[in-house]
């Protein structure tokens, strides 16, 4: 909870409806912090919302081409962090909730790795990677193995976390006189 207890530690706080991929509104390295979940691309509640933005998108979903619409859909995101990147402060931090999906497709089963693609993209531009929240999600099921049981080579392990990336823009933050107290 958060009290404001004096005017000088009193904010204002504006809410703009927008498109995340397009932060008009707001200024070139004006933000000290960004907090964040996007659509977690390969999640089947998502494909719609990917697919509105690049219709190819469902026709690969529908031909068992994950890992081409798995692109498709981060460079989707790419352009909102793109964005955040734009209007980050420097020294300021970006934290993304995101969770891996697991998908069969064309009966193929397996992982794709969002938080590794996010980081990647961040990694890229130059940010730099702090440790990550590791968010377990714990499930209470019996079945820790999925997939075909007692053949080892069909089994796979549940999927009980998310993570939060956090990522610097470049240095720490240097504080002066007042600041520091
Ligand atoms: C994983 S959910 C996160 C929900 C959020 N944590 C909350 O509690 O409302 C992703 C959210 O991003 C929104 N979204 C999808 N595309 C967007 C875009 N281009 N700009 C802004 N928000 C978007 C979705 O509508 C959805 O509410």
């Amino acid at each position: 909870m958060l009290y404001l207890m004096e005017n000088e530690y009193m904010t204002t706080h504006k809410v703009m409806a927008a498109d995340s991929s397009s932060l008009d509104g707001l200024n070139n390295r004006s933000v000290d912090l960004i907090v964040t979940s996007p659509p977690y691309p390969m999640i089947e509640m998502w494909d719609e919302v990917f697919s509105m933005q690049d219709n190819s998108i469902a026709a690969c979903m529908e031909n068992g081409r994950g890992h081409e619409a798995f692109a498709k859909m981060h460079a989707i995101l790419d352009r909102t962090w793109s964005e955040c990147d734009r209007v980050l402060k420097d020294s300021g931090f970006i934290c993304i909730n995101i969770g891996d999906a697991t998908r069969k497709l064309n009966d193929s089963f397996e992982l794709y790795p969002n938080h590794s693609r996010i980081i990647d993209f961040f990694f890229g531009l130059g940010y730099s990677v702090l440790p990550d929240i590791h968010w377990r999600k714990q499930s209470n099921s019996p079945n820790k193995f999925m997939g075909s049981g007692m053949y080892p080579a069909g089994a796979y392990v549940t999927y009980e976390h998310e993570y939060i990336l956090i990522f610097r823009k470049g240095g720490k933050r240097t504080f002066s006189g007042s600041q520091k107290n």
